[in-house]
């Protein structure tokens, strides 16, 4: 069995991560154009970079849930009967590879890596950034940036997660609202092919009555149950 997990910031807001757009998220407290497009970043690098910083510095004390874990056990089990879990995230954190996924897309990239403006040289980076820091490879100031993707920029990866979803046998959506495309459109995609679709999330979704089945609750409470349900019957 092939199954593509497409998760959102809802899997780890039990680990402490806040989400963006309920009553305390992220875009509640801060102007997403101002934090996170590249408009934002031409014209106040300086907060954009002390709005990353402040994310990064805070995740390693973070820790994975309940159900990042289960996704990894479901990663490993499906892979020792002959079939596969693509795990597709639109989070920045690193809690996915922490509870030991390995198959995962970062589609919205990564907090803990930077990326230069000028020779487009990745890095994994644990540090702060500002507008004086050198690129390592180019030594370029002033053009590093968060390695992750801003409104208006082309997520990562689409080409292989088009491929994931459109020859699953079962797609599920996790912990997301939605509201963001590409990432939103995937449940759509999956369902032209007539490939089941489960929503896991604390309420219906922008997009609810897209998936073939739903689950509501918290995270590390469904999910696990989620994934001993579909082992159990793959
Ligand atoms: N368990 C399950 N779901 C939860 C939980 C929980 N404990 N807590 C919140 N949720 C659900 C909310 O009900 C909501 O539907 O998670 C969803 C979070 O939605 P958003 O805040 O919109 O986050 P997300 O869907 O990840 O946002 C997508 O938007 O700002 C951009 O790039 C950013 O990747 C992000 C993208």
């Amino acid at each position: 069995m092939r199954i593509v997990v497409l998760t959102g910031s809802g899997v780890s807001a039990e680990s402490g991560v806040a989400t963006f757009r309920d009553r305390n998220g992220v875009w509640a407290k801060y102007d997403w154009r101002r934090a996170a497009t590249p408009e934002g970043f031409a014209a106040d690098p300086a907060f954009v970079h002390a709005f990353y910083n402040e994310r990064r510095r805070a995740l390693p004390a973070v820790r994975p849930n309940a159900a990042h874990y289960a996704l990894a056990k479901l990663e490993k089990e499906l892979a020792a009967r002959g079939g596969s879990l693509t795990l597709v995230t639109q989070n920045v954190d690193d809690l996915h590879e922490r509870a030991g996924s390995k198959n995962l897309i970062h589609m919205h990239g990564e907090l803990m890596k930077a990326r230069c403006g000028a020779c487009y040289s990745v890095h994994p980076w644990k540090d702060e950034l500002s507008i004086e820091t050198r690129c390592p490879v180019c030594d370029h100031a002033g053009a590093m940036r968060p390695h992750v993707v801003w409104f208006g920029e082309i997520p990562m990866a689409l080409d292989a997660i088009y491929e994931a979803v459109t020859s699953a046998d079962l797609f599920a959506a996790i912990g997301t609202s939605g509201a963001v495309y590409p990432a939103a459109g995937l449940v759509g995609e999956a369902r032209a092919m007539n490939i089941p679709c489960t929503e896991l999330n604390l309420e219906p979704s922008e997009n609810a009555w897209l998936f073939t089945d739903s689950r509501y609750g918290p995270a590390t409470k469904i999910v696990p149950r989620w994934v001993e349900e579909t082992l159990n019957g793959a």
